[in-house]
């Protein structure tokens, strides 16, 4: 028998379109790993709860979407099992027996709530905050746990999410047994892309570039880009590091970044220059994204059957984790 592959997981919560920073942030590296490993991606779609309670049936079209734009950068369902939170009991039946781990003093120490709640117009310490909200990093550690998942590649505002899974596993197996693995974070090693105006890249800011961005929302998107402030004209001398088009241009074709951005900082090269040679790099990587998000819309159920069949082979790895955790918990 060949050894099992180490269990990855790691997903996303269905709130739009992902752009480059989720590109070079998380999905390159889940397209490297998922061979690699035993591979799961999940559909966040409980955690989009709290704010979706008026629109929550725009979370299966969400879904949708968040799926095609996985398929669209080749993460693969036949090499990965790609699910929905909401479609899997053994998750929140999980959460029951978590839920008497942890404290709510636990929870509300948890920096990564209290920024959530803060940007939601929440206050984490208030005791208006939802049951829910609260306990996201329960649900997450469910989410990880139901699977006996190791190895989980997330962004840094994740980490204390993570430290309470690991938190919550040695807490069950104290209680009741050795059982549960202590899943590791695996950060990603590009830095965050900036956003276009330099600040940090969100759907909310309107400063990103969407991987289903055409050619020519591209280019206008760009025009606003920052620059070094202090550049007005060509000929003055540029800092890279204040021009958000040099850092992008760094990231997506380090070689040529060489050469341009001394030219920019050199007084060769003026902003307009950078740019159209990026938004040239940029379709090269964004063209064949495109098509392929183009062929998976074509094909009718194809995002379905694909959350179909994952969902069922989640389940059923969720089943044996969880007549595993009634057993030790009630006995046989
Ligand atoms: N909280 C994660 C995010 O906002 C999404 C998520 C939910 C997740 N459950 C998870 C990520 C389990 C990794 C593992 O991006």
């Amino acid at each position: 028998m060949p050894k099992q592959k180490p269990i990855l997981i790691t997903g996303d919560r269905p709130t739009g379109r992902l752009h480059l920073g989720h590109l070079v942030g998380s999905l390159e590296a889940r397209v490297a790993l998922q061979r690699q490993y035993e591979s799961y991606f999940l559909v966040a779609d409980y955690q989009v709860l709290y704010d979706h309670l008026e629109d929550s049936h725009q979370v299966r079209a969400l879904t949708h979407e968040l799926v095609l734009d996985w398929l669209s950068v080749g993460m693969d369902p036949n090499q990965a099992t790609f699910f929905q939170q909401s479609a899997i009991p053994q998750i929140g039946e999980l959460v029951q027996y978590f839920s008497y781990l942890v404290t709510i003093a636990r929870l509300r120490r948890n920096p990564t709530v209290k920024e959530e709640a803060v940007q939601a117009g929440q206050d984490a310490d208030s005791d208006r905050i939802s049951l829910g909200f609260l306990a996201f990093p329960v649900s997450q550690a469910a989410d990880i746990l139901f699977l006996k998942g190791e190895l989980v590649p997330v962004g840094e505002d994740q980490l204390p999410h993570l430290e309470q899974t690991r938190e919550l596993a040695r807490s069950f197996n104290r209680a009741f047994g050795q059982f549960f693995p202590e899943p590791k974070p695996l950060l990603s090693k590009t830095p965050r892309l900036p956003g276009l105006d330099g600040k940090k890249m969100s759907k909310s800011r309107g400063n990103a570039i969407f991987l289903t961005d055409s050619p020519a929302e591209i280019t206008k998107k760009l025009q606003k880009a920052k620059g070094d402030p202090k550049k007005i004209h060509v000929s003055d001398p540029g800092d890279p590091k204040e021009c958000v088009p040099c850092q992008y241009l760094e990231v997506f074709a380090p070689e040529q970044a060489l050469e341009l951005n001394r030219g920019y900082a050199e007084g060769k090269l003026g902003g307009a220059d950078i740019k159209a040679a990026l938004a040239e790099i940029l379709e090269a990587k964004l063209a064949p994204i495109r098509a392929a998000r183009a062929d998976a819309a074509a094909k009718p159920k194809f995002v379905d059957e694909i959350l179909a069949a994952g969902n069922e082979k989640a389940r059923h790895v969720g089943e044996q984790t969880l007549q595993g955790v009634r057993e030790l918990v009630f006995g046989k």
